[in-house]
């Protein structure tokens, strides 16, 4: 599964938050259903930008307090690049030093790759994401592999040369007006793209990994690049007939006023930003609700329904579409909300707290004596089948609704049945039927 894979030039934004949570869940899911889950964390971490940065790094030390935030880190360096022609100088000779494998350039990218991927870290704890750093495969990886992918290519004929860049033309890719659109792996000045990356990338995941099928979450603007890719790869044999490569695709997420999700000021929507803001938003119905909790308690609730509802929010749509993103929408206690099913679950725990029953203990058969346990039960039995579902086609939305429909379904069984006040073969079913949920 490869998600997440942000570009480590910049902090990351909202633009990846998508990614993350989906590709996250896809991953679980199927590791819950006993598959092998390789996690590829595809960052970007080579390309001009990175001469830039190394430069301003270079003078501006690793102390630098921009560096807490690579978001300014990254303007301050652009500004420098922009106005000083002798720094943009000092920085494209970094990429140059950097692709010739200069020992103290790659030292100090590989001290900004660093710092860049501990802040990435932070933010996947922080979500309760499973990336760790051992699941980064990052672009560069890919570096001593472009020459030799781009000879395979060519030794399948499947090379044009145009305007001196190296291109495949498939048939089946053309663009509105029926020109050939083609796949460029090779610039005329010998650089290699985003395009060659991924090709390496479709080699690796067959070759070393033996990969089976190859699922991929990014935004649905990169899916005429994946088509291309998937079908290049075919055309070249690096795909031997036997790995299923998947795109599975996204919408943006929107303001309320419908347009891509910004600051008040138009800028990027930092990550962490957002987290604050849930959970500070979260911190204040928690005030509201439950004000005699202690301070560590509400702190706690408040980090467990604000990121909560962020994540929920996103995996409960279907992901092709657009989505709004909605605080007040998404910290609803009412509706297909992470709110709802967090209540939905305490519920259950308060019941056996009330009445000191350890879950674990429970077992034995379940009576379905009313039409509400009924209900109830039928919904548990369909989880596999909608795991699969969410499996083999990779919508996480598909157990958002089911868990939604189950919540609903435990509530109406709750309001309708007493649990711990009934007689001891019912309770000890009713009881099971709660563990179970
Ligand atoms: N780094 C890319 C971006 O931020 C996403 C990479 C997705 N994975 C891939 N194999 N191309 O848009």
């Amino acid at each position: 599964v490869d998600y997440s894979s942000p570009n480590l030039a910049k902090e990351m934004h909202v633009g990846h938050l998508r990614s993350t949570i989906i590709g996250d869940a896809i991953a679980r899911i199927l590791e819950a259903l006993g598959h092998e889950v390789i996690r590829q964390n595809h960052v970007g971490d080579w390309g001009t930008q990175f001469g830039m940065l190394i430069a301003y790094l270079d003078e501006s030390g690793e102390g630098s307090e921009e560096l807490a935030d690579l978001e300014t880190f990254y303007r301050a360096s652009k500004r420098r690049f922009d106005t000083d022609e002798a720094f943009a100088e000092r920085a494209r000779q970094r990429v140059v030093a950097l692709q010739a494998g200069e020992p103290e350039t790659r030292a100090l990218w590989q001290r900004f790759i660093e710092i860049s991927l501990s802040h990435c870290q932070e933010t996947y704890d922080r979500l309760d994401v499973t990336l760790t750093r051992k699941d980064v495969m990052a672009e560069s990886a890919y570096n001593d592999d472009l020459a030799s992918v781009v000879e395979d290519l060519k030794a399948k004929g499947l090379l044009t040369t145009s305007d001196g860049a190296e291109c495949v033309f498939l048939d089946e890719f053309t663009g509105k007006d029926g020109t050939p659109q083609p796949l460029i792996v090779r610039k005329s000045d010998g650089g290699y793209l985003y395009a060659t990356t991924d090709l390496a990338a479709v080699r690796y995941r067959v070759r070393a990994l033996d990969a089976d099928r190859a699922l991929y979450s990014t935004d649905a603007r990169q899916a005429f690049h994946f088509r291309q890719i998937f079908a290049v790869a075919a055309a070249a044999g690096f795909t031997g007939n036997r790995i299923s490569l998947e795109h599975q695709p996204f919408g943006a997420m929107l303001g309320r006023d419908g347009k891509p999700f910004k600051t008040r000021d138009g800028g990027v929507v930092k990550l962490n930003d957002l987290l604050d803001e849930a959970v500070s938003r979260a911190a204040t119905l928690v005030a509201e609700k439950s004000p005699d909790l202690s301070e560590a308690e509400r702190a706690e609730i408040a980090r467990v329904v604000g990121v909560g509802a962020v994540k929920y929010a996103d995996l409960s749509k279907n992901r092709t579409s657009d989505y709004v993103f909605d605080w007040d929408q998404m910290l609803s206690f009412d509706g297909n909300t992470a709110p709802y099913l967090q209540y939905a679950y305490s519920r259950i725990q308060s019941i056996f707290r009330r009445g000191e029953v350890n879950a674990d203990q429970l077992s034995g058969a379940v009576e379905l004596g009313t039409a509400e346990e009924r209900v109830l039960a039928v919904i548990l039995l369909r989880l596999q089948e909608v795991l699969e579902q969410v499996a083999r086609e990779g919508f996480p939305h598909l157990l958002c609704a089911w868990l939604y429909e189950l919540a609903t379904a435990f509530m109406r069984f709750y309001e309708a049945c007493p649990i711990l006040n009934t007689e001891a073969p019912v309770r000890a079913s009713r009881l099971n039927l709660c563990r179970i949920t």
